[in-house]
Order: structure tokens, then sequence, then C-alpha cells
């Protein structure tokens, strides 16, 4: 059965609407833990437009299962990394007209500065994990910079308007895990995962684990967030 992580992003986002105390992703992270999730994920944005840097620090103590803090690779959030010492670091892209992390990582293009951020992580006992598209050269490059793991983004798959345009995205996620996996990465995937596209994704047996925020959120509006995150992690079997 593939880990399930819930990015609870989108409660903070809800909060920051009003500026406010409600609803509070710490109170979250305690429902999705009993709705059976593996991991709690947050993205502590540069503009932090959404989670703030005590909802990290209050995360890190009352999160009992594992916590995945996405990041972009700065000096100021390595700083964050290492003082708060999640269990996982997952480096995305960052920028800040953007509404959601939008492509994966260029890391083959900047391996020197990932290199240099994995290796003061890992002297910290901080695993790394690096948000990438299913394109052959990006997952080598991870690789080579000592990455632990992958994770593919499947925002592609998930937009795609026809089932020819889904098969092709579907066969380059196949193919991006079974690299991955082969070259002794953990690989994950993430991103515009409902449901409904999920489910085909469960043929792939490199991906270990999921990681999903807004489909979540969206159904616990209906349903509440135990039953939505349950929900999940039985489609996951
Ligand atoms: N994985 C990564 C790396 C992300 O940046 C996000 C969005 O914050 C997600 C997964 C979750 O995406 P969604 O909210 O579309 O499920």
């Amino acid at each position: 059965m593939a880990r399930l992580g819930v990015n609870v992003d989108h409660v903070a986002t809800l909060r920051e609407a009003r500026g406010g105390k409600e609803p509070d992703p710490v109170a979250a992270a305690v429902l999705v833990e009993m709705g059976g999730a593996d991991g709690l994920v947050v993205h502590l944005r540069e503009d932090r437009r959404h989670i703030q840097d005590r909802d990290l620090r209050l995360l890190r103590e009352i999160v009992q299962t594992k916590l995945d803090l996405e990041m972009a690779a700065t000096d100021e959030m390595a700083r964050i990394a290492m003082e708060i010492k999640p269990h996982l670091v997952t480096f995305v892209p960052e920028r800040r007209q953007e509404l959601t992390t939008e492509g994966g990582l260029d890391v083959a293009g900047n391996s020197q500065r990932y290199k240099d951020l994995i290796t003061l992580l890992h002297q910290c006992g901080i695993a790394v994990s690096l948000f990438v598209d299913p394109v052959i050269e990006q997952i080598k490059a991870a690789r080579r910079v000592e990455a632990d793991c992958v994770e593919l983004h499947t925002g592609r798959y998930a937009n795609a308007t026809g089932l020819k345009e889904q098969d092709t995205e579907f066969e380059a996620l196949a193919q991006g895990a079974r690299l991955a996996y082969k070259l002794e990465m953990a690989v994950l995937a993430g991103h515009g995962l409902n449901y409904r596209n999920v489910r085909r994704l469960r043929s792939i047996p490199e991906i270990v684990e999921y990681n999903i925020g807004h489909s979540i959120i969206a159904r616990a509006v209906s349903v509440g967030l135990e039953r939505a995150t349950r929900e999940m992690k039985d489609l996951l079997r």
C-alpha cells in the first residue's frame, strides 16, 4: 500500500483570507493523522502567503508521522530547515506570481547549488527530495547531486485533457519512476491529484508515496478532514 502525505497549505490559505487564527493547519494535522495519513506536507513560501513560521515550529512538535517541508533552494530556507529539522526537505521551484508550484526543478542546470544544499542538510541528518518533471535528464541529475528521493510532478498528467494526452503523461511518469527506482532513489509523486486521477497511477509500483493537498482539503469541506483523508488512503490500497 502506498503512503499518503497530506499537504495542509490550503487550510492556512483559508486562515490567511481573514488574517485570523482559524482554521489552524496545526489542528488539521491532528485530524489527517487520525484519518490515516502517513505524513504531513507544508510549503513555507518566501512570501509566507499561507504557512507561517509559527505553523512549522508547532507542526514539528505535534506531527507523529513524518513532516515534509517543501521550500525553495534559498539560504534563508536552508537555515530554517536546519533549525526545525523536518524528517524530509523537498526542494521546489518558487515564483512569486504563481498560484501554486508550476513546473519541476532544473536540477541539471543548477547541480552545484543543489549538491551544496543537500550536503548541508545531510550533515544535519535531514533527507532530501527533489520535485522534478518526469524527464530522464532531471532524474539522473537528482541522483548525481545525491538526493534521497524524487517527487515526480504529476501536474501535466492531472491536467491532461484527452485520453491520448493522459496516456502520454502516464507513460512519462511510469518511465521516470522506473528510472528513479533503478538509480536507488525513493519515488514520490504529487500535484493536482484527486479521487479520480490517482487510481490509474496505482499501477506504477515504484511510486511509494503520494503527496496530495487541494483535493483532500476541498473534499473535507463536504465530509470532514478525517474522512476525506481516510477515503484517499483507501484508494491507495
Ligand atoms: N507536491 C508538491 C511538491 C507541491 O508543491 C504540491 C503543491 O503545494 C503538492 C504536492 C500538492 O499538490 P495539490 O495541492 O495539487 O494536491
